[in-house]
């Protein structure tokens, strides 16, 4: 065991894109496990687009931060020490720790701390396919969306965790899925190894009409990822009484103001008489068994598959994260922190 709490910490608010020198490295003691308390060492850190605007006070329920404070998010544990009776030394956990490499929690609701089964799949795929993102999915797909077969459900950023797991629920629900992604090798994952029918790159310039190639019979369901122009153009692909599932903004997160973006011309969505069902994944959080009785058996089936896009020091999360908010991340990004076993 280390014997240093290695933090990441916020430096500056970032200015657009976050760099890394909007962050600072720092070392502190490892906290101890009072009574009813455990200490856990971090192994897998998740980096997600809400933590932009968590850091600048813009996501649901978090302060803005200031120079020195630990920067949110969450890990893949393990407990190595424990005085509470519910968690044992040797335990998995995922649970809120921040950007750190040891977390000291009473259990309590805040810290957002679940069990996980080593044997459902790789320890770091709850934080991806079988966490926060996949139930994202799940929720999107079963709860709200709930196509029928045969439909064609549309699904933007589709090599990330979200996208990638919200289209291969559609396509196991006998849909026909088509991703949207930003570069041809994002594209030839999602084909590949998610087994979409068709993906489109969206940055070549003639996507909408690759994408109508694509949709033979229209789009009718579209689950968007990043809002922007590109959910304008969708909608005009869009089948009538479609449905439209708002779950990201991606396109957005970057903007230093909540009045710097265009608003969207609402006449076609009234034309489509389309359905917008906005999506929270805390309102599902309670459904977490439900979910991983469904995806579980998938993911042992080769049925749900997912990619990584790791970094390998906790030193490296800021220029990881800086790469994930600009798009360049392939698959679900992360950090390893230390080993799975000692
Ligand atoms: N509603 C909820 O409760 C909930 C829960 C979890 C996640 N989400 C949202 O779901 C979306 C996907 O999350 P994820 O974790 O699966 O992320 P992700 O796909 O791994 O990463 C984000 C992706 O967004 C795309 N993107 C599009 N425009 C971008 C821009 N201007 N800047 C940066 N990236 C851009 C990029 O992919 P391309 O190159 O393919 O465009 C990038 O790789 C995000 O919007 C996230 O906030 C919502």
């Amino acid at each position: 065991m280390a014997d240093k709490n290695t933090q990441v910490q916020l430096a500056r608010q970032p200015d657009g894109e976050p760099k890394v020198s909007d962050f600072q490295v720092a070392e502190t003691d490892i906290p101890a496990a009072g009574p009813g308390k455990f200490l856990a060492r971090n192994i897998y850190l998740s980096l997600d687009p809400y933590m932009r605007g968590a850091i600048s006070g813009r996501h649901m329920g978090h302060s803005r931060l200031n120079q020195g404070d630990l920067i949110g998010g969450r890990c893949v544990a393990q407990v190595i020490e424990s005085k509470h009776a519910e968690y044992a030394e040797g335990d998995y956990i995922v649970i809120e720790s921040g950007w750190q490499s040891y977390c000291v929690s009473d259990g309590a609701a805040k810290d957002g701390v679940r069990k996980i089964d080593p044997n459902a799949g790789p320890l770091s795929a709850a934080l991806g396919v079988l966490g926060m993102p996949g139930l994202t999915a799940w929720a999107g797909v079963e709860k709200l969306a709930d196509p029928g077969l045969g439909d064609t459900f549309v699904v933007t950023a589709a090599a990330g965790p979200v996208g990638g797991t919200a289209g291969q629920l559609a396509k196991a629900k006998g849909c026909r899925a088509v991703g949207i992604a930003g570069s041809d090798e994002k594209c030839r994952i999602v084909v590949e190894e998610y087994g979409f029918d068709a993906c489109v790159n969206y940055k070549n310039d003639d996507w909408e009409e690759a994408l109508k190639e694509a949709c033979p019979d229209g789009i009718d369901v579209y689950f968007d990822n990043v809002g922007g122009p590109i959910l304008d153009t969708i909608t005009q692909q869009l089948n009538l009484y479609g449905k439209i599932i708002l779950c990201g903004l991606v396109s957005q997160y970057n903007r230093n103001d909540d009045n710097d973006f265009a608003g969207h011309n609402m006449g076609p969505f009234v034309g489509k008489r389309a359905q917008l069902l906005g999506l929270v994944v805390y309102d599902y959080y309670d459904q977490m068994d439900e979910f991983l009785r469904a995806a579980v058996p998938l993911v042992k089936a080769g049925r749900l598959n997912f990619h990584e896009d790791r970094a390998d020091r906790i030193e490296d999360a800021p220029a990881h994260f800086a790469k994930l908010m600009s798009g360049q991340n392939v698959g679900k990004a992360m950090v390893t922190i230390g080993p799975e076993s000692l």
